[in-house]
């Protein structure tokens, strides 16, 4: 089913869902097609396939907006392999024009350095194009008759990177200093109410590896401490960060570990929660509740017993454990994860992205896989809290969708809900994986839309395929669901050499290939996303 579905499969479920006749007038090109009830889908999900182009379902478009390497402003460029995006209006309700926030999750030193394939030493000069790759991007971004545009040299673009300035938002030192230098292996993260952006550092430990609460060392992937020690305890937490000036905080309240996402919604009292899940195989979820209905730097953080249905709180004070294992709070937090199997926290298959239901108030969390466990395809968890209150201290854990071959898509990640409440998810079978078993159905990695109404609600529908080796990341709709913009993350990353290329996208011919964020619009996602009849919604407020 769902984006594995061949043509006779499709008109096979759509005859069971008792819509054979409007369906087969839809797929024949009858113009009857066009009557159909507003429940059906309309158009036919995306075949999987491993083209080397963003391949996309009809009655959807796409455009570039900008790659690796573009220049933003006179010093400045766009940094390698994004991956996140938050699209902040200029002001509240303007739909064509605002900031939009990019995550650069990680270099891979082969496009940055001609040659460079990062078994070598690096040099000083490597090292400082690596830093001034990752971190994250602001630019401002407008659209004029449905076309977005990058404003280069914008007052509002700049941005932050490896060696950026960032205080830890603590009363106390953090690895002995009240700042850190720089972020990096930012992943997803998430958006506040009051106008500013999350950026989630993931797998920080590749940088300057990492040492745990008994001091044992683990090295960095790409041993960047070799050429500069930094400490590990400055990496590994949730980033706030100003997009209309830059300003950014770390919050240790949140915890360190390998954030995935950092997804915000609101208690029944009104004070903030936020989601977030550490990615890597038997690693928990988490959720922090600030104290503060517009603050996230105090407040308690839990994280999950999804067996018996508890959030366990990560709070020294009261716990025994912790007060046995940890010095103080800080310890706590700067340790969360050792911290949170101390306490009997749930084991899980990857925890990615997150998202809150509008509609139900349900938290979805995409738990990619899980090898080791022979959990390949991985499932997306159903969170209930208990009355509806994101503040809770009881839940219902429970599986919503399992990835395979019988639902149409594998290894969950990032998720959004456009503006209609439709479920938009994207997979990330690893590269090495990518048409190899037990993957081979797959094709590329997806983007793929689970609709909230209609025949095909809670149906997994491929929408569109990602370039060779690369995963689709970061989904953000416009305010008005009009455009997705999407990152397209590491296309051709298992090229062997410059003239070994795998992906040439987007520019073609023998061209290296260059990650890069597209705009997706179209008739199909305006009639999905886009909210009909709501003039408050969609309403465009020119500058
Ligand atoms: Fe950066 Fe877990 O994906
Ligand atoms: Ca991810
Ligand atoms: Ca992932």
């Amino acid at each position: 089913m769902g984006n594995t579905w061949s043509r006779r499969e499709f008109l096979e479920f759509l005859g069971r869902a008792a819509l054979s006749v409007e369906a087969v007038s839809f797929l024949t090109g009858n113009p009857l097609a066009k009557a159909m009830s507003s429940s059906s889908l309309g158009f036919a999900p995306l075949e999987p396939t491993s083209a080397d182009a963003v391949s996309l379902a009809e009655g959807f478009d796409h455009s570039v907006l900008i790659g690796f390497g573009d220049a933003i402003n006179e010093k400045e460029s766009f940094g390698h392999n994004n991956d996140y995006l938050a699209f902040t209006p200029m002001k509240p309700g303007v739909t064509n024009d605002g900031v939009l926030w990019v995550n650069h999750e990680y270099p891979e030193p082969f496009f940055l350095v001609s040659g460079y394939d990062g078994s070598q030493p690096r040099t000083k000069a490597q090292l400082e194009k690596e830093r001034a790759a990752v971190g994250g991007s602001l630019i401002r971004v407008t659209e004029t008759k449905g076309k977005w545009k990058v404003r280069k040299n914008d007052p509002l673009n700049r941005r932050l990177d490896a060696n950026t300035p960032i205080p830890f938002a603590w009363p106390e030192a953090i690895g002995g200093a009240k700042q850190a230098l720089g972020t990096m292996a930012n992943c997803a993260g998430g958006q506040t109410p009051w106008r500013t952006v999350l950026t989630a550092e993931e797998n920080f430990q590749d940088y300057y590896g990492d040492i745990d609460s008994k001091g044992k060392w683990t090295a960095g992937r790409y041993g960047w401490e070799k050429l500069e020690k930094r400490s590990p305890f400055h990496y590994g937490w949730v980033v706030e960060v100003d997009p209309f000036t830059g300003k950014a905080k770390k919050l240790v309240s949140l915890g360190r570990f390998c954030h995935e996402g950092a997804t915000v919604t609101k208690a029944k009292d009104g004070r903030a929660v936020v989601y977030s899940g550490d990615d890597a195989n038997d690693q928990c979820f988490y959720k922090f509740v600030a104290d503060k209905a517009d603050s996230l730097e105090k407040g308690t953080l839990y994280v999950a017993d999804t067996e018996k249905g508890k959030w366990l709180a990560l709070d020294w004070a009261s716990q025994p454990k912790l007060k046995k294992a940890f010095k103080n709070q800080t310890e706590v937090l700067v340790f969360a994860r050792e911290a949170a199997h101390l306490l009997g926290a749930t084991k899980l298959d990857r925890p990615e992205d997150v998202e809150v239901d509008p509609r139900t108030g349900h938290v979805i969390v995409a738990l990619t896989n899980n090898a080791p466990k022979n959990n390949h395809f991985g499932q997306l968890m159903k969170i209930e809290e208990k009355g509806g209150d994101a503040a809770a201290l009881e839940f219902k854990a429970s599986t919503l969708l399992a990835g395979g071959p019988e639902n149409g898509f594998a290894c969950p990640d990032n998720l959004a809900f456009d503006p209609n409440g439709n479920l938009w998810m994207t997979s990330d079978i690893s590269g090495s994986s990518i048409g190899k078993a037990p993957y081979e159905k797959f094709g590329n990695n997806g983007l793929f839309v689970i609709p909230a109404e209609g025949s095909f609600a809670g149906k997994v529908i491929q929408v569109a395929s990602a370039p060779v080796d690369a995963e689709f990341t970061g989904p953000a709709f416009s305010p008005d669901g009009k455009t997705l913009f999407l990152s397209v993350q590491h296309p051709g990353e298992k090229s062997k050499g410059p003239n070994k290329l795998t992906s040439h996208w987007p520019e073609g011919g023998k061209s290296a290939p260059k990650a890069s964020v597209i705009a997706v619009s179209g008739d199909n996602l305006k009639r999905l996303a886009m909210v009909q009849g709501d003039s408050t919604v969609g309403k465009k407020v020119a500058e």
